[in-house]
């Protein structure tokens, strides 16, 4: 009895001291903002542009500016500005940071309250602002390498590199579902299907946060853009998309649902609007879905310029002070302004006009005080010495190198063309043959990427590649290192050269961009390009076809006459490696696409859609027409392996209430080089009362079997994969028949809610 009693009392101290710690930690911020005015409270609410408080106010010159240290002192000291992003230009040394964080510190350590400035940027691939730092393939890539200890792993190094250039805010994962591919940000997402997108960017929010926020190897996550970004009517971005509350649900909301199960401390909102009403203006998404229903506890941070362009774009705001008051009630809680202090002047003036009450902006005080607390920036804000031995590690590159390799898809290989013998000849063609910006796309030590001469010296191109790998005899090659100089375009050789060739491998797609700059008008790949691929045809020699490139650029007028095809999508700083590793079978490839690839700019189809788009019909005269015909099918990708997937077993014919289903299979290696198999589970739902798709991703693995080695592998499935959601995010569980497919196997089962 006494035993009990003591652990009785220990208990009760334990759990009084933790609620002491907790109102201490409370106390703490409740005190701070008690002695704040209300211009303090509005700056903390403010985040401004570093390249607004340089010496030029050009953005995107890609000079790098100086920064103003009186436009600084200003922001900090008189309008009390919490938080600053962004580079005055392009990427700094680490070095660089350090100063320059340091001194916006030192400045916001001589205020009154001396509330330390919380530092955000963009590393949505590696540390894209900081000379030296590890560029990992885009997000597209890394979905098709259906491997997410790998995600994390990249996620962690990346926390490391911003942590080590002094920034503790992130904007990063991308949560928006590629569901477009016209839209210029598609390379930015994880691809077009909810399940991959929540399990992947879940893996990153806990790369960047599971050490706690504190901890020098962790940076505060921002899942972006809260909702509905990535599905614009016309394709472009920043434009209106029209999604029904069903689609929102089913497609759009459950990676948002996962990282906020996952920890994400701060979310970044759509610019965009859904249903003509512009995101940041609404209370119903803001508040209603996020916090009431989604239940997120964070901070909200506007995206770039969202509150004043509420007027000047959105045209729901009559004017610059409306468009700050619609946006706060909508629950808004820190303004990327970033380039004015227009939120500054207008929020203290609603505020002071009773129109928004002070209580309403504690609330986003106190989130952003929580946060600046939980990175320990009140501790001491200033660039981490322990930090710095985390950049620029040499395993990091073999980790670049390893993700890109993962991240590439052998999508066709006519008489197993590749791998392709090392002792021949080889003609290499296009513009992404000698450059590194096609390589890493956007978000690549500028924001545009496309700055040759920003990126690394020691960085490698293809040719440079094959030039370390090959004799100088091997290899015809008149690439430029300017993506769009017009020699990429041409076959500058004579007859008699091109003769001797064994081999032509064309690097063709996409240069970098990013965002509205890469809207464009038709999937298909450019003119020039098809041309040049189809004057590569016309010389007769076996041809290879490498597509560098963020989204599926169409390429069915010439594709049948290509005998093997690789996806690059954007493979990082080592992709040159990787690309040449896999042409030469250094490595066996297993990347298997995250996305749709179309055929055709009118058939721009996902593989979740409807029976009515799959349906073949036939028409009086016998033609036939319509069906789902994509180039290659979400999940296509090939392997110097032969792998099958066979006896597919199904626990039980009938799933009751909350009973679980174990689907087996079994996978054979028959080929003759060992190898990974990535393996998809769909589940059908044959009929039900919202049009079902015709089968959804319910689980993925990456496997790995020796030559002829065979496994049998299982998932586990319930009722929590078989439901769909209403208009009001009601998950529905409705009885009928299911299947369940991987590959060509399929079993069906009956469940009875
Ligand atoms: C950009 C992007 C957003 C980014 C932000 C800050 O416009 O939409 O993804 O995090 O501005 O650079």
């Amino acid at each position: 009895m006494i035993l009990k009693q003591s652990f009785l009392h220990i208990f009760l101290v334990f759990t009084s001291l933790i609620i002491h710690i907790d109102l201490c930690a409370q106390n703490d911020i409740d005190i701070l903002i008690n002695k704040m005015s209300i211009e303090e409270k509005v700056g903390q609410m403010t985040q401004l542009n570093l390249g607004f408080l340089s010496s030029s106010t050009n953005q995107h010159d890609g000079k790098i500016k100086q920064i103003d240290s009186n436009k600084l002192i200003n922001a900090i000291k008189n309008y009390h500005v919490g938080s600053i992003l962004n580079t005055a230009g392009t990427a700094y040394s680490i070095e660089k940071w350090h100063k320059i964080l340091t001194q916006i510190q030192d400045i916001a350590m001589t205020t009154e309250l001396q509330i330390p400035i919380l530092y955000g940027i963009d590393a949505i691939h590696g540390v894209t602002y900081t000379k030296g730092s590890t560029l990992f393939p885009h997000n597209i890539g890394l979905a098709a390498t259906r491997n997410p200890s790998l995600i994390r792993e990249i996620a962690k190094v990346t926390a490391k590199e911003t942590r080590a250039s002094g920034i503790r805010w992130n904007f990063d994962p991308v949560l928006d579902i590629g569901r477009n591919p016209l839209w210029p940000r598609f390379c930015e997402t994880f691809g077009e299907d909810p399940y991959l997108v929540s399990s992947m960017g879940s893996e990153i929010i806990k790369g960047y946060e599971a050490d706690g926020l504190s901890n020098y190897t962790s940076v505060s996550s921002c899942m972006k853009h809260f909702i509905g970004y990535s599905d614009p009517k016309s394709g472009k971005d920043r434009t209106e998309a029209y999604i029904s509350d069903i689609t929102l649900w089913q497609k759009h909301i459950p990676s948002f649902k996962a990282a906020i199960d996952a920890g994400a401390s701060t979310i970044m909102i759509n610019s965009s609007m859904i249903n003509d009403v512009p995101v940041h203006s609404s209370y119903e998404l803001l508040t209603n879905l996020l916090r009431n229903n989604l239940g997120f506890k964070g901070m909200i941070v506007t995206d770039w310029e969202d509150i004043i362009r509420l007027h000047e774009r959105h045209k729901i705001a009559s004017s610059p002070r409306e468009a700050v008051k619609i946006a706060i009630n909508a629950g808004i809680d820190m303004s990327m302004v970033p380039n004015s202090y227009s939120f500054c002047e207008h929020l203290v003036d609603l505020v002071r006009t009773g129109e928004i009450p002070e209580t309403r902006i504690n609330y986003s005080v106190r989130r952003i005080l929580e946060l600046k607390k939980k990175l320990g920036l009140f501790n001491n804000p200033y660039p981490e010495k322990e930090a710095f031995k985390n950049f620029a590690l040499k395993e990091y590159k073999t980790l670049a190198l390893n993700s890109a390799e993962q991240s590439l898809v052998l999508l066709k290989n006519k008489n197993q063309i590749l791998p392709l013998p090392k002792d021949k000849k080889y003609l290499l063609l296009g513009p992404a043959t000698n450059c590194l910006s096609a390589l890493n796309g956007c978000w690549s030590y500028s924001w545009q990427g496309d700055k040759e001469n920003v990126y690394p010296e020691d960085g490698k191109t293809i040719l440079d590649v094959f030039k370390l790998r090959f004799k100088k005899n091997q290899i015809l090659c008149k690439a430029n290192n300017q993506y769009s100089n017009p020699k990429n375009f041409v076959i500058n050789f004579s007859e008699e050269e091109i003769n001797k060739v064994d081999y032509v491998i064309l690097f063709l797609g996409e240069n970098a961009y990013a965002e509205s700059p890469g809207n464009i008008n038709d999937l298909k790949l450019d003119y020039n390009q098809i041309e040049l691929a189809k004057k590569a045809i016309s010389t007769g020699k076996k041809i290879i076809l490498v597509l560098i490139q963020g989204r599926p650029r169409i390429i069915s007028d010439f594709s049948e006459n290509i005998d093997g095809i690789i996806n690059a999508s954007l493979p990082g700083s080592m992709g040159a490696q990787a690309i040449v590793n896999l042409i030469f079978g250094d490595f066996n490839p297993s990347g298997t696409l995250p996305f749709t690839y179309p055929a055709n700019t009118g058939d721009i189809l996902t593989y979740d859609h409807k029976n009515l788009s799959a349906m073949i019909r036939t028409a009086p005269n016998k033609r036939k027409y319509g069906g789902y015909n994509p180039e290659f099918k979400f999940g296509d990708g090939l392997s110097y392996s032969n792998f099958s997937v066979s006896e597919l077993k199904l626990s039980k014919d009938t799933l009751i209430k909350s009973e679980k289903i174990n689907v087996s299979f079994l996978v054979t290696n028959y080929g003759l080089i060992d190898g990974n198999k990535n393996i998809d589970m769909f589940i059908k739902d044959h009929f039900a009362s919202l049009a079902p798709d015709v089968k959804n991703l319910k689980g993925f693995k990456k496997v790995f079997l020796k030559a002829g080695e065979k496994k049998t592998i299982n998932f586990e499935i319930d009722k929590n994969d078989l439901f769909f959601y209403d208009e009001n995010g009601i998950k529905l569980f409705e009885e009928g028949i299911f299947s369940i497919q991987i590959e060509d196997e399929i079993k069906s089962f009956y469940f009875i809610p």
